[in-house]
C-alpha cells in the first residue's frame, strides 16, 4: 500500500497539481530541492520500512485499526482534494490576486488543504501502526501548521471581511 501510496503523492504533486494550478508563484530552487529531498528520503524510509521490517497479523487488513486508520486516510485524501480544487478555483484565468476561500472545510479553517493533508497521514500511521509512520504524520502536521498559520495571519491582515470564528487548521480547536 505505501509504495502505491507514495507513488500517488509523488505523481500528483508534481505531474498533476503544478498543470492545475492558476496564476501560481513560480517555485523557488531552494523549496523545490527541499520538497525532492523530503519526498525521495520519506518515501524511501516508509518503503523500505514496510516491504524489509513490519511484521502484521495475516488478519491486519480486516482489525479495526487498520480499517479506521484506512477510512481517515481516505476521508484526509478527498478533503484535501476538495480544498486544493477550492482554492484553484479562486482566481479566473489570467488573475493572480487572491480572494477569501469559501466552502467546505474553509469555512471551519485556513488551511482547509493541509487539514486534510494531515488527517491522511494520520489515518496511515494508524493502518501502519510504526513509528516511521507516526513520524511523518507529526513532521507533515508541524510544516503544515507553520504554513497554515501564515496564510491565516495574511489573510486576517488583508481582508477585513475575514469570517473570525475561522481556526488556523484544526476545526473548532487550532
Ligand atoms: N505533505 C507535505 O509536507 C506537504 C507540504 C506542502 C504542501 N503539500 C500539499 O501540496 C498541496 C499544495 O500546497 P501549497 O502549500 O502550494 O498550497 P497553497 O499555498 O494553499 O496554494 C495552492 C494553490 O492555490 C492558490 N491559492 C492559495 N490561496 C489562494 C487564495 N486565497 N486566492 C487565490 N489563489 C490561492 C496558490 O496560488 P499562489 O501560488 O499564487 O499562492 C496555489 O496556486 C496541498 O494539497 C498541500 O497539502 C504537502
Amino acid at each position: 500500500m505505501q509504495t502505491q501510496n507514495t507513488f500517488c503523492v509523488l505523481f500528483s504533486c508534481t505531474l498533476i497539481f503544478p498543470y492545475l494550478i492558476r496564476g501560481g508563484k513560480p517555485t523557488l530552487l531552494y523549496s523545490w530541492a527541499m520538497a525532492f529531498v523530503f519526498c525521495t528520503y520519506n518515501g524511501y524510509l516508509q518503503s523500505r520500512y514496510l516491504s524489509q521490517y513490519a511484521v502484521y497479523a495475516d488478519d491486519w487488513v480486516t482489525q479495526p485499526r487498520f480499517l479506521t486508520g484506512f477510512a481517515l486516510w481516505l476521508l484526509g485524501m478527498l478533503i484535501n482534494i476538495h480544498s486544493d480544487h477550492i482554492l484553484r478555483n479562486l482566481r479566473k484565468p489570467g488573475e493572480i490576486g487572491y480572494r477569501i476561500p469559501r466552502g467546505g472545510l474553509f469555512e471551519y479553517v485556513s488551511g482547509a488543504n493541509y487539514f486534510g493533508e494531515t488527517v491522511e497521514w494520520c489515518g496511515f500511521a494508524l493502518a501502519s501502526w510504526s513509528l516511521q509512520g507516526g513520524a511523518f504524520a507529526l513532521f507533515t502536521f508541524c510544516i503544515l501548521l507553520a504554513r497554515a498559520n501564515n496564510h491565516h495571519q495574511w489573510y486576517l491582515e488583508k481582508f477585513e471581511d475575514y469570517p473570525k470564528f475561522r481556526k488556523i487548521i484544526i476545526p473548532f480547536l487550532l
